[in-house]
């Protein structure tokens, strides 16, 4: 195996979700300047997700749009079908989208906890089993899922964001068993504090931001291309022997 050629991902065509903004849109550019068509995913159609695209067809070219509110049980599949119909394959699939609804636990109602159950674990699972044949039938794959730290260490006011957290890395280590013997990996990002959108409201109160960055042994806050490095390993052959892991990139705040 040349070992330049190791993240290289030209001829692969990669669909990852949540990926207008934040961590998704990083780990999207990533992908294509690593040579991947990339079908790029948001809820809806708009300015935000327009520049994501032009940002990453700067990059790779062939690369696509796709759209789907995965709280909608049936978007799941046909997002897979639509990257699919535009790329002609899909060879990495990264699950990024999420839903994380903060209330205290004793207010949490039928419809919040299924709500962040249906985005953050159900869609998952669907996507992957709209995925997966077509990376069997070539014998190459790699699934991604994004995780989070709470898969530990839960936070008091997100208790089913960090249940479909867990729920959705133990996924991940029962189908590393399952789909291995088909050349595919699969493994789990889990991120600690990383400054996207869904932050900016929290840390914006100095007093909470210091208290949350003393949680973190190296003491600041990750940027979203922070998790690019540790997605290109797991999404290419530089990680073919890998599967089954949760690779928590949070500065030390995963530490029990
Ligand atoms: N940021 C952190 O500190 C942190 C920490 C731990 C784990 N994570 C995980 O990392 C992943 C990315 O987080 P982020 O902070 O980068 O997110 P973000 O900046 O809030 O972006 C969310 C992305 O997900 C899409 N999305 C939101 N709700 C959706 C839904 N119902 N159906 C389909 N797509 C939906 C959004 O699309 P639109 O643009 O169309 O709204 C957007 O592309 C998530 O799984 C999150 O749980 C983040």
């Amino acid at each position: 195996m040349p070992h330049h050629n190791l993240f290289n991902l030209s001829g692969r065509a990669a669909l990852v979700t949540g990926s207008s903004r934040g961590i998704g849109r990083a780990i999207a550019l990533g992908l294509a300047e690593c040579g991947a068509a990339v079908a790029v995913h948001g809820t809806k159609p708009g300015p935000v997700l327009d520049a994501t695209l032009a940002e990453v067809q700067q990059l790779s070219p062939r690369s696509v749009a796709v759209i789907g509110e995965l709280s909608e049980p049936a978007a799941a599949e046909r997002i897979v079908t639509d990257a699919v119909a535009a790329l002609g394959t899909l060879d990495i699939l990264v699950a990024n989208a999420s839903v994380q609804l903060r209330k205290s636990w004793a207010q949490i109602t039928q419809a919040d906890a299924e709500l962040q159950m249906q985005v953050n674990f159900h869609a998952t699972l669907r996507m992957i089993q709209a995925a997966a044949p077509g990376m069997q039938h070539r014998q190459w794959g790699r699934i991604l899922t994004v995780g989070s730290v709470q898969q530990q260490r839960p936070h008091p006011d997100m208790l089913v964001y960090a249940a479909s957290k867990s729920a959705q890395e133990n996924l991940v280590r029962n189908l590393a068993k399952q789909l291995g013997p088909d050349g595919i990996t699969i493994n789990n990002l889990a991120p600690g504090v990383i400054l996207t959108d869904r932050n900016t409201d929290v840390l914006a109160d100095e007093a909470t931001a210091a208290r949350v960055r003393d949680l973190i042994p190296l003491r600041f806050f990750g940027e979203a291309e922070d998790c690019v490095g540790a997605a290109l390993l797991l999404c290419s052959d530089a990680g073919r022997y890998i599967t089954g892991a949760d690779l928590v990139v949070g500065g030390g705040m995963g530490l029990p």
